[in-house]
């Protein structure tokens, strides 16, 4: 008799393995990671001291609800309780709103490159991905985005600032687009990194949200605020979306320890304006460096630069990690560098100052 093997969904075989950002090397002359658009401050102040207290009591399951943040978060961004969800990451709320809006037979449309979850999650859904090539410059193409929706299409990710470029689309395409978006299509405005964004013709989600019962935002506290540890992230949409959300979360996913943590963080906004100012200020130390070496690098609006390097980019990444900074390749196409310590953007600098040399 022939060993059977348990019988897996077949829309499993086509789902791409989410690649995370390579470790620094343990060991290595100096190491630096700069290839998860990670933080590089440790939490802001208070949140340890939230983080110990509320690991105190480990051998308790969560707040389910989470109440505690969901007020903090109500009052912080001015939205009702009903409007919160949140979940194991935004990645977590991510999948949460494909599970609740797609399946076999529907799509999803997002920009390509963009965030790498976003296949995952449309596929292990059952869904179809509908891939849309950014425009040259890097950008959301969003007329192209619109003439893909068709009577199957549930729902579109617009990136903002888009990972791993650091593009941004700006007020007026961006409200013109969902003005044109049919209203029972959901809209997902991925603004992971929007703490980073300096150029004030790119709008706050939130705004756009208010009067749009199809537009859900989503948000994290891995960026900005520094707790890629902790696993939280938060939506904020039209009560029967947020409410779909809740019905597709991991129950007791979000841990106490993150939630007090994330209580703390939004308390500690002076210190989270301090630290953002240092980043963006190291963002064009970078960014300039790097033009003054000749390299055309898109002009960034989050917590990382985009070097497209075409074929030479594997090759990049290797003498970057021989210098002691890991980057983060997407092979054939380019290299995504987080901005991190003075030092790390530095030894980046030096290693994509020699190697433009060789182009
Ligand atoms: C655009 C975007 N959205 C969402 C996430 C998910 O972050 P997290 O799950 O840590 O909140 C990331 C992480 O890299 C991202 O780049």
């Amino acid at each position: 008799m022939t060993e059977k093997t348990p019988k897996l969904r077949a829309a499993l075989d086509s789902v791409p393995t989410y690649k995370p950002g390579k470790p620094a090397a343990p060991g290595g002359p100096v190491a630096y990671k700069l290839s998860s658009n990670e933080n590089p401050y440790p939490p802001l102040p208070g949140v340890l001291e939230s983080a110990v207290s509320a690991a105190g009591s480990l051998n308790r399951y969560p707040d389910m609800a989470c109440a505690g943040l969901m007020a903090e978060l109500a009052e912080h961004f001015d939205v009702p309780l009903s409007h919160l969800a949140t979940g194991t990451g935004s990645v977590g709320v991510a999948q949460q709103l494909v599970q609740a809006t797609a399946g076999p037979g529907d799509e999803v449309i997002y920009a390509w490159r963009s965030f790498e979850a976003y296949p995952i999650i449309t596929q292990v859904s059952g869904a179809t991905p509908v891939q849309v090539p950014l425009t040259d410059g890097d950008v959301h193409d969003l007329d192209a985005m619109l003439a893909a929706i068709t009577d199957r299409t549930r729902l579109i990710f617009v990136c903002n600032p888009n990972n791993p470029t650091g593009t941004v689309v700006r007020r007026a395409e961006l409200e013109s687009f969902l003005d044109r978006v049919p209203s029972d299509v959901l809209v997902v405005l991925d603004e992971a990194y929007l703490e980073f964004i300096r150029d004030e013709t790119v709008p706050n989600g939130i705004d756009l949200y208010r009067n749009r019962p199809n537009v859900c935002v989503l948000r994290t506290f891995s960026k900005a605020y520094g707790l890629a540890g902790l696993r939280i992230g938060f939506a904020i949409a039209h009560e029967p979306v947020a409410a779909a959300l809740r019905k597709t979360a991991v129950p007791f996913g979000v841990s106490q320890v993150a939630q007090d943590a994330a209580v703390a963080s939004l308390r500690s906004e002076d210190a989270l304006r301090e630290r953002v100012d240092a980043l963006v200020a190291e963002r064009t130390r970078v960014a300039g460096a790097l033009a003054g070496q000749g390299w055309t690098v898109p002009e960034s609006q989050a917590n990382f630069v985009w070097l497209r390097l075409g074929e030479r980019t594997l090759d990049f990444a290797a003498a970057c990690e021989r210098a002691g900074v890991v980057v983060r390749p997407f092979a054939g196409e380019g290299v995504r560098v987080t901005i991190g310590e003075v030092e790390a953007n530095d030894l980046f600098l030096r290693v994509a100052e020699e190697f433009r040399k060789e182009l």
